[in-house]
């Protein structure tokens, strides 16, 4: 892939010093783009980024949509069977609702971050009970304030075949519809997700398994509105756009609305100018497809800055994988980035 270096880097400087500037006159500049374009521009956040004077100010002014990163899983949220925790939750609805941001809830039926008690659950009856009782009691909660949530989180294998979970092992095939009914009747306006990773290129066996599932889901009238790609990707990936494309338009095809629900690209240490390439082209690309195609239409990052990324602890040797570095300047990915934002 050949890059046009100097020109794009000279673009991007014009770009952002203009994003910068509307910023300083009280315009809240990506995030007014995103919101022109009619697409979600959203980040995870964790607690403290909204109690932190400078992430505050740096979400309000580029994101119109934010998810918890980990608030709102199962072991935070609901760590006992008869204990809520819903500080941090309430807190970042009631953040999103005074800044006029959107949130959207992740995760409920997933393999990780559950409840211990979670794991001592015996049969189906159970199973389905405190399935049914999870999505039900947080979507109750925040009925009409949450706009979608991840229902179902990682339930492939890579070969295509469905994980081995407790969830699929004591509720059997039927899990996902049960999970997808219970949510659609707690809140009937949210839109309800299926999220995974490396379901993103149409013609791998996992992507065509989440298709194939999607499509049957649909057909049998189960209450499903959209998948979400994850997108956690190594710099160094085959980044098929064209595949990437056709999954979305297939989807829609279905009437299902794709996004890209966990993005950040990583980079093997240390940081060499071709990954950094790789890196931009992956970022731009994803918001070019998030901006173009009708099915998609959002883009959601998976933390602001290199600082609190998830990344070194999940892949050991990686890092760099966000738009901001440790010390929350921007980096070329987000130039490269705000220059597809900002395109006519
Ligand atoms: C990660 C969070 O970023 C971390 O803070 C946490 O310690 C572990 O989970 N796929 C998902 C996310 O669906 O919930 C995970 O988030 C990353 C992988």
């Amino acid at each position: 892939m050949v890059f046009p270096r100097k020109g794009f880097f000279a673009t991007s400087i014009t770009i952002v010093t203009l994003a910068i500037l509307a910023a300083s006159c009280g315009a809240p500049a990506p995030r007014k783009a995103a919101d022109k374009k009619g697409i979600i521009f959203g980040v995870s956040v964790k607690a403290g980024d909204v109690l932190t004077p400078d992430t505050v100010k740096h979400i309000k002014s580029h994101y119109n949509l934010i998810v918890p990163e980990d608030s709102m899983k199962w072991v935070n949220i609901h760590p006992k069977k008869d204990f809520w925790n819903w500080s941090d939750m309430d807190m970042m609805v009631d953040f999103a609702e005074k800044n006029g941001l959107k949130i959207k809830g992740h995760t409920f039926l997933w393999q990780d971050q559950n409840g211990p008690y979670v794991h001592s659950v015996k049969n189906r009856d159970e199973a389905i009970a405190i399935l049914t009782e999870q999505i039900t009691g947080v979507m109750t909660r925040y009925k009409g304030r949450v706009c979608e949530y991840d229902v179902a989180n990682e339930v492939f294998n890579e070969d295509g075949s469905m994980r081995d979970t407790f969830w699929y092992r004591l509720i059997g095939p039927d899990f996902l519809d049960i999970a997808f009914r219970a949510a659609r009747e707690a809140d009937p306006q949210a839109k309800l997700l299926l999220v995974d990773y490396n379901t993103e290129f149409a013609g791998s066996a996992k992507a065509d398994a989440m298709y194939e599932l999607v499509k049957d889901m649909k057909e049998r009238g189960i209450p499903i509105d959209g998948v979400g790609h994850q997108l956690h990707c190594p710099a160094e990936m085959n980044f098929d756009e064209e595949a990437l494309r056709e999954n979305v338009r297939r989807f829609h095809a279905l009437g299902l609305f794709t996004s890209f629900t966990e993005v950040d690209v990583r980079i093997k240490m240390p940081v060499d100018g071709d990954d950094e390439e790789r890196q931009n082209r992956i970022f731009s690309t994803l918001m070019n497809i998030a901006i173009t195609e009708p099915g998609a239409g959002s883009m959601v990052l998976w933390g602001i800055t290199d600082k609190t990324s998830w990344i070194p602890r999940a892949f050991p040797g990686y890092g760099s994988a966000h738009l901001f570095d440790k010390e929350m300047r921007p980096k070329p990915a987000y130039h490269a980035l705000m220059k597809v934002l900002f395109g006519k």
